[in-house]
């Protein structure tokens, strides 16, 4: 059998070793970073929000954990994201991936659930 999601990831040491560097790499990327750079001035509400990243991935990859933020439609609404901005939000994820040393087929996986997220956070 193969095993699931969450332990592909590395479970939740390794899903928040990556949140963090996805955030990092957002704060360096031109196309998004304007919106993620204020988090930089307040690191109370950064790691609240990375926190919340860690359990939507770990909950969503088959993991023990609990997501208690809001689903994506709310958390996004009024944002007006952009394609552009979504294809740098996922490039950053892969890019990362990539660097975590996640294997290609996981990382697939991966983009599958991304790309099928776009409808609850682009532009709405
Ligand atoms: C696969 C795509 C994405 C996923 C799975 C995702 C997931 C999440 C989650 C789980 C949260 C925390 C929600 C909460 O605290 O209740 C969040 C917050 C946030 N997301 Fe996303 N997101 C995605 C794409 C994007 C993109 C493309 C942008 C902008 C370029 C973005 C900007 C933000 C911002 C600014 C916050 C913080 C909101 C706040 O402080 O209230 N997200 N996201």
């Amino acid at each position: 059998m193969q095993a699931s999601m969450y332990e592909r990831l590395g479970a939740a040491a390794g899903i928040k070793a990556i949140v963090a560097d996805v955030v990092e790499a957002h704060m360096n990327n031109p196309v998004i970073r304007a919106r993620f750079l204020p988090y930089r001035d307040d690191p109370e509400n950064l790691a609240a929000v990375s926190q919340q990243l860690c359990d939507f991935l770990c909950a969503g990859s088959g993991g023990p954990e609990t997501y208690t933020g809001r689903d994506m439609v709310e958390t996004h609404r009024g944002m007006n994201i952009s394609a552009e901005e979504y294809m740098a939000e996922t490039d950053d994820i892969m890019a990362t991936l990539a660097a975590h040393g996640i294997d290609e087929a996981t990382r697939n996986d991966v983009l599958a659930i991304a790309y099928g997220l776009k409808g609850e956070i682009m532009r709405v």
